[in-house]
């Protein structure tokens, strides 16, 4: 299927007209220290212009002073971070701690801002109260121009809807847990009815599904590994995937993804693959009770 993307400079557009490079890199599980440093310093290489962190990730520090080690100039870059559970029982802690990340990136701006999870333990009896006053604070954030965009993750649309109720803002983005295993259809189209761009962590299943014969086969017919075919239905389905590496050959290879189509029988294969592998956790229920790692 074609898209309209050659390279990972491309961008696509957020419904305020910022741009968002339509590959980023993910850095979840990468370790703050050379870990993730040497990640990120392999992926501005490579050619990445999109870096994806968060708070809780621990590693803001490592990816901002690999950032700031490229010397590539800060306009040509696409950073998003995220707001932890923990910080979030009042309006002030939410600008204080996204100053803290802003802090620990060495930066003066993020490109977006987005609330990690819709119903942290710590506020399961009254999430829509939290996040209906963290909203209030990221329209702040965003119009004071620290965040050139914000959004939220792991939002179902129950919970979109309920932010809805108060939002003077609509959120630009979704980043939720999204590949040819869990693929979401219903959260996708509320998405886009809402101008809300998805962006996909985990495409290739978190690595679950780098062992499929059924990718495999489509992969050997492409000249292609599995990870460039889960890249690949991810550009083709719409969305901006965050593939996570921390070695050089994989960081390179998950870039090499524009130079063939896969065509409706490959979708259809890969469509197959629906439940066969882990699903995104359910917010409702999970637990997320975890200090932030401050460094
Ligand atoms: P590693 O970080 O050791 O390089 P996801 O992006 O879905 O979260 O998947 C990340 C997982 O997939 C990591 O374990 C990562 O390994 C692995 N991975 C990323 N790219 C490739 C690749 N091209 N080939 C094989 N494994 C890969």
């Amino acid at each position: 299927m074609k898209i309209e993307a050659n390279s990972l400079t491309d961008t696509k557009e957020l419904a305020n007209g910022v741009k968002i490079p339509v590959i980023g890199f993910g850095t979840w599980q990468s370790k703050n220290g050379d870990e993730a440093y040497d990640a990120v310093k392999w992926a501005l290489k490579a050619g990445y212009r999109h870096i994806d962190t968060a708070a809780t990730y621990g590693n803001e520090k490592s990816v901002g002073l690999a950032i700031k080690d490229s010397g590539i100039d800060r306009d040509q870059l696409f950073v998003t971070t995220k707001l932890w559970n923990s910080q979030r029982d009042s309006y002030d802690h939410v600008l204080q701690a996204f100053q803290d990340s802003l802090t620990r990136l060495q930066l003066d701006y993020v490109d977006l801002y987005l609330i990690h999870w819709p119903v942290p333990t710590e506020y399961r009896d009254r999430w829509q109260k939290i996040n209906a006053d963290t909203w209030r604070a990221m329209e702040e954030i965003y119009r004071s121009g620290k965040a050139k965009a914000i959004g939220i993750s792991n939002f179902q649309p129950k919970h979109i809807q309920e932010l809805q109720k108060t939002w003077e803002i609509t959120p630009m983005v979704n980043q939720i847990f999204l590949n040819p295993g869990d693929p979401q259809p219903e959260l996708v189209k509320y998405n886009q009815s809402l101008k809300i761009l998805t962006e996909a962590y985990s495409p290739l299943g978190t690595g679950n599904l780098l062992h499929q014969p059924i990718i495999e086969e489509i992969a050997k017919e492409h000249h292609k590994s599995i990870a460039q075919v889960l890249i690949r239905w991810s550009l083709e389905s719409d969305f901006v995937p965050l593939p996570k590496s921390t070695h050089e050959k994989y960081i390179q290879e998950n870039a090499q993804v524009f130079d063939f189509e896969l065509t409706d029988a490959d979708h259809e294969k890969l469509n197959s693959l629906t439940g066969k592998t882990a699903q995104h956790e359910d917010p409702d229920n999970f637990d997320f009770v975890k200090p932030i790692p401050f460094l």
